[in-house]
């Protein structure tokens, strides 16, 4: 699969979880989930979006530096979000020490892909 398709497909599941949280909050008269919605949908729906167009439309030469920051932005916004509900949220019983290191450590993944993402859009061609 290509990767301005694996982008958009996960893309899109992002926007699912994140509507039905925001529509869970609205419910339950509860904003515990509201960093969490917030990062699902712009890290995950809006984030993996931009990136699923730019790789269909700047076309980058497959190689390391394209799989490494798509593979860091999928795993990093996955990484982030379940980091920080099971940080922020404590309702996971998980260690204290495991939950943040789990939340660093994805965080930082997803800090990675934005950097390469960077480096990547100054090597794109000049039309
Ligand atoms: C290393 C990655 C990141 C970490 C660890 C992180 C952490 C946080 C934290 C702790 C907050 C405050 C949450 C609260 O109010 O309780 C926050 C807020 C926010 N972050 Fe991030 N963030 C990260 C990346 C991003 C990225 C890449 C975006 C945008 C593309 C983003 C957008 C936002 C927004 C919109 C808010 C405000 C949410 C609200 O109003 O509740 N964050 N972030």
């Amino acid at each position: 699969m290509s990767h301005s398709k694996k982008l958009l497909i996960s893309s899109a599941l992002f926007g699912v979880i994140g509507v039905m949280m925001g529509a869970h909050m609205a419910g339950a008269g509860s904003y515990a989930l509201r960093p969490i919605h917030a990062h699902v949908l712009v890290v995950g729906w809006l984030s993996l979006f931009a990136w699923s167009i730019f790789y269909k439309v700047y076309q980058p030469k497959n190689g390391l530096l394209p799989t490494f920051q798509v593979w860091t932005g999928l795993i990093g916004a996955i990484g982030l979000n379940v980091g920080m509900y099971i940080f922020m949220l404590d309702t996971v019983p998980l260690s204290d020490v495991f939950s943040l290191i789990f939340y660093i450590v994805s965080g930082s993944i997803l800090a990675i892909s934005y950097v390469l993402f960077f480096i990547l859009t100054i090597l794109q061609p000049d039309d």
